[in-house]
C-alpha cells in the first residue's frame, strides 16, 4: 500500500516509489504539513510541525497567541481569516458578507482507485499493476459555515508523482461564495531556494528562468484566458546548485488551460510556501446549500536527483495517466502544413501540387490550415463560417479530401472553434455569442472577438458546425487553434451573481467541446495550438497527444523552446517542422539538416512550399523521413536526458533520447557557435547500461555504456555555426 495512516496520532504518509509526503493532526484540529522528500518507512515526524501539545499547546493555540500559531504553523491547506498572513489557498465569503475559514480535521477515506474530474483533464489509473492508483482523501470543515472541504491526493505504483485536488461542499444552509481555492500548496523551510519557471512570447515560449527565492512573493500567473505564452502553470523550487543530476527539487504543474496562479512566498520566519491553482482575480463561484465545486488537479513531483529526474517523472506520468489518445504510442504521421507555404492564397489545385511533391518525399498527411471557410483571404473576416470557401476548394471539403487521399496522403484539417470575426455571417445573426461586456465594445485581437463558451447553445451550435464538415469528408486529423487572449470578460447570459465564475466556465466549455469530439469521432487525431505554444498544457494533453510548440521553427530559437517545453512535456507532444529559409519569424538561415534534426525530437513534418524545393533539398528530405521512422519509436517511448543547454552555454546544445530497455540512444547535438582551436566537445551521455558496449551508428566505433556516461563520447567540432549531427549509439552485446 502506498499510503498509510496512522489512525492514533492522526498522521498520513504518502508513498510513491523514491518519494515520502507526511501530514499529521495536531490538537485534534489543525491539519499540518510534515514532510516531503526521500522516501522514509519511519512516519513519526509530528515534532516538525512544531507545535507543543497539552497544556502548553492550549495556552499557546487558543488563549493569548492564537495568531501567532496560525500565522507560523504549517498548514496543509490554509486558509484566510484567523491569523494566517501568507499566501492562503482558500478565501470564501457568506451571505452576511464575512470572508473567514477555520478549517478543521474531520476524518479521512483511503480508496483504490483514481476519480475522474466532472467536466476536466485528469490523470487516471493505468494498467495494473504498474499502473494501480490509490487515493487518500482528507476531510476538514469549517463548522461554522457548513463548508466540507476534501483534500485528494492520489499517487500510482509505477509514478513519483502525486496528483492533488481540492472539492469544496457546502453542507450549511446559506449560499457561500468562493473567492479563492487553490489545488495545492507546500509549505517548507528555507533552504536557500531557487525559483525555476517558464517564459515567454510569441514565437519564444517557455524559455527557461530561474532567481533565487528572497523575502516576499514570487507570483507567476495568466490572466488571458488561456495559460498562455508568456508563462507556464509551472513552478520548481531548487536547493542550490541543483542541475540535471543532483540537487532537491519540489515542482508543481496545473492540469489546466486557463487562467491560473502559481506563488512562492518567503516569510519573515524562512518558511516557504509554495501554492498553485485558479487564479483568483477571474474567479468566483457560488455554491448554494448542497452544491460542490471541484478544482483542476496539480501534479506535484520532488526530486532528489536533480531536474532530469523530475523531467522524466511528468513525462511518465504524463505518457501513462493523462494523454489517453490512442495515437500516443503510434508514429504519427509525417505532415506536411501549407500554412507557411501559402498562408491565404491558396486553391485545390495548389494544395494538389503540394501533395503529389509531398508523396515523392515520403510525407504521409497533408495538413490544410487557415483560409478554407467563409469569407477568409486574409485575418480579418470569416471566423465562425465553417462552411467550405468553394472558389478556393472546387467542389467542396470531400472532393479535396478524395483528390488528397488519391495521391496517396492523408487529410488533416485546421480550425478555430472558439473565435468569430465581427465581418462573418456567424457574428451578424448572434452579436450576443461574443465575449462581451454590456455596452462596452470588447477590445479585438488579431481583428477577432471570441465565442462566448460559457453558453450550451453556443457550445452547441459551433461544434456542430465543426463536426459537420468533419462527417462530410475524409479528415484524419485537426488542428484545433486559438489566436487571441480573453478580454472584457463577461457573458450576456449570465447574472451579476455568477458573473464571476465567467473565466472558468470559459474553460469548461472549451473542454466539453473537445470531449465530445474525441467521443464522435475516435479516430481522430487531434493536435492543439494556440497561436503558436500559447496553450501547452497539461489539460489540453489530455484531449490530444500532440500540441503546436511555437510558430517559430527557426531551430536555433526552438533549441530553447523545446528544451523548456520538454522539461515537462513528453518529447512524442511537441509539434515540430521543418521550415523555410530564412525563417520567416526571425529570418536566421540555418542547414536544412539542423532544421530537421530538431524537428524530429517532435512529432516532425514540414512547413514550407515543397513545389520550391531544391533538387538537393527534396534528396534530402527523403533522408530525414527515412530517418523520422528510424528514430521516432525511441524519440517518442524512451527516456529523455538533457544533456547541455545553449541556453545556458551560449554555445551548443545536446539531448538525449534512451530506448527503455537501454538497447539503442540517440543523441542530438547542435553547434550554434562555432570555436577556433577547440579541439572537440565531451558529451557526458546518461541512462545507458554501464557494462553494455553500444557500437556509433554508422562508424566502427565501440564505446561502454559506462565509459559514455563518465568520460564521454568526444564530438568533433563541426565546421561553421547552426551544424548539427544525430549519434546512434546501438548496443552490441
Ligand atoms: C496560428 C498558428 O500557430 C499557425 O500555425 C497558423 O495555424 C495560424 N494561426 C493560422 O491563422
Amino acid at each position: 500500500m502506498a499510503i498509510k495512516v496512522c489512525d492514533e496520532k492522526k498522521i498520513f504518509q504518502i508513498n510513491t516509489p523514491n518519494t515520502t509526503y507526511l501530514m499529521g493532526v495536531v490538537k485534534d484540529k489543525y491539519l499540518g504539513h510534515m514532510y516531503y522528500g526521500p522516501r522514509m518507512e519511519d512516519c513519526d515526524g509530528l515534532y516538525l510541525l512544531r507545535a507543543p501539545q497539552g497544556e502548553k499547546a492550549d495556552h499557546f493555540l487558543y488563549k493569548k497567541n492564537k495568531i501567532g500559531f496560525m500565522d507560523s504553523f504549517s498548514f496543509e491547506y490554509p486558509a484566510w481569516g484567523t491569523g494566517d498572513f501568507r499566501d492562503t489557498c482558500l478565501k470564501v465569503r457568506d451571505e452576511r458578507g464575512y470572508d473567514t475559514c477555520e478549517l478543521a480535521y474531520e476524518g479521512y477515506e483511503l480508496m483504490d482507485d483514481k476519480p475522474a474530474l466532472t467536466g476536466m483533464p485528469a490523470t487516471f489509473a493505468g494498467k495494473e499493476p504498474a499502473g494501480a492508483a490509490q487515493t487518500l482523501t482528507i476531510i476538514l470543515r469549517d463548522r461554522l459555515i457548513g463548508l466540507k472541504i476534501l483534500l485528494r491526493y492520489s499517487t500510482f505504483e509505477d509514478s513519483d508523482a502525486i496528483i492533488r485536488s481540492v472539492v469544496a461542499v457546502n453542507e450549511g444552509t446559506q449560499k457561500l461564495y468562493l473567492e479563492k481555492i487553490l489545488s495545492a500548496c507546500l509549505d517548507m523551510d528555507d533552504e536557500n531556494f531557487d525559483l525555476i519557471t517558464l517564459h515567454g512570447c510569441w514565437g519564444r515560449e517557455r524559455h527557461t528562468a530561474v532567481r533565487r527565492v528572497s523575502i516576499g512573493k514570487h507570483i507567476v500567473s495568466s490572466l488571458r484566458g488561456e495559460s498562455s505564452h508568456q508563462v507556464q502553470p509551472f513552478m520548481a523550487l531548487t536547493t542550490n546548485g541543483t542541475n540535471q543530476k543532483s540537487g532537491d527539487v519540489y515542482a508543481m504543474n496545473f492540469v489546466y488551460s486557463g487562467n491560473f496562479i502559481a506563488e512562492t512566498e518567503l516569510d519573515h520566519q524562512d518558511g516557504v510556501r509554495m501554492s498553485l491553482g485558479l487564479h483568483p482575480d477571474t474567479f468566483e463561484w457560488v455554491l448554494d446549500p448542497g452544491a460542490s465545486f471541484e478544482t483542476p488537479e496539480a501534479v506535484v513531483v520532488y526530486s532528489d536527483k536533480g531536474l532530469g529526474q523530475m523531467t522524466r517523472t511528468f513525462h511518465n506520468l504524463y505518457k501513462n495517466h493523462l494523454i489517453r489518445s490512442k495515437y500516443l504510442h503510434s508514429k504519427r504521421p509525417i505532415l506536411v502544413n501549407n500554412w507557411e507555404a501559402t498562408y491565404f492564397n491558396f486553391d485545390t489545385e495548389k494544395l494538389v501540387a503540394i501533395a503529389e511533391e509531398a508523396k515523392k518525399l515520403g510525407i504521409e498527411m497533408l495538413v490544410l490550415d487557415d483560409g478554407w471557410f467563409g469569407k477568409r483571404d486574409n485575418d480579418e473576416s470569416g471566423l465562425g463560417d465553417w462552411q467550405v470557401n468553394e472558389e478556393k476548394i472546387k467542389g467542396g471539403m470531400k472532393s479535396l479530401a478524395e483528390r488528397i487521399n488519391g495521391v496517396g496522403l492523408k487529410f488533416g484539417l485546421w480550425f478555430e472553434p472558439e473565435m468569430v470575426s465581427p465581418d462573418s455571417d456567424l457574428f451578424r445573426a448572434h452579436p450576443d455569442w461574443a465575449i462581451q461586456v454590456e455596452g462596452r465594445e470588447p477590445s479585438m485581437g488579431r481583428h477577432q472577438y471570441v465565442l462566448d463558451l460559457t453558453r450550451q447553445e453556443v457550445v452547441d451550435y459551433v461544434y456542430e458546425s465543426v463536426a459537420a464538415v468533419l462527417r462530410s469528408a475524409n479528415i484524419e486529423y485537426v488542428k484545433w487553434d486559438m489566436n487571441r487572449s480573453l478580454t472584457d470578460l463577461g457573458s450576456l447570459a449570465l447574472d451579476r451573481e455568477h458573473m464571476g465564475e465567467f473565466s472558468h466556465r470559459y474553460v469548461l466549455g472549451l473542454y466539453q467541446m473537445q470531449e465530445r469530439l474525441l467521443n464522435d469521432f475516435p479516430d481522430l487525431l487531434l493536435e492543439n495550438c494556440s497561436s503558436g505554444g500559447a496553450r501547452f498544457d497539461a489539460g489540453m494533453l489530455y484531449y490530444s497527444p500532440q500540441i503546436w510548440t511555437s510558430d517559430d521553427m527557426d531551430p536555433i530559437e526552438r533549441l530553447s523552446i523545446q528544451e523548456g517545453t520538454a522539461m515537462l512535456y513528453p518529447l512524442s507532444s511537441m509539434g515540430a517542422h521543418i521550415c523555410v529559409c530564412p525563417n520567416h519569424s526571425v529570418g536566421r538561415n540555418t542547414p536544412m539538416e539542423t532544421r530537421a534534426h530538431v524537428a524530429l525530437a517532435g512529432t516532425f513534418g514540414y512547413e514550407l512550399d515543397l513545389t520550391k524545393l531544391s533538387e538537393e533539398d527534396k534528396e534530402k528530405a527523403v533522408v530525414f523521413n527515412k530517418e523520422y521512422h528510424k528514430y521516432n519509436d525511441v524519440v517518442r517511448e524512451g527516456d529523455y536526458y538533457r544533456i547541455a543547454s545553449y541556453q545556458e552555454n551560449n554555445m551548443y546544445d545536446c539531448w538525449q533520447v534512451v530506448s527503455p530497455d537501454k538497447s539503442e540512444s540517440l543523441v542530438t547535438y547542435v553547434q550554434v557557435r562555432f570555436e577556433t582551436m577547440r579541439k572537440s566537445r565531451r558529451l557526458r551521455l546518461e541512462g545507458l547500461e554501464p557494462g553494455a558496449i553500444y557500437q556509433l551508428e554508422g562508424t566502427e566505433q565501440t564505446f561502454s555504456g559506462e565509459m559514455l556516461m563518465n568520460a564521454g563520447y568526444l564530438q568533433p567540432m563541426l565546421h561553421g555555426d547552426y551544424n548539427s549531427i544525430l549519434l546512434h549509439f546501438v548496443k552490441k552485446n
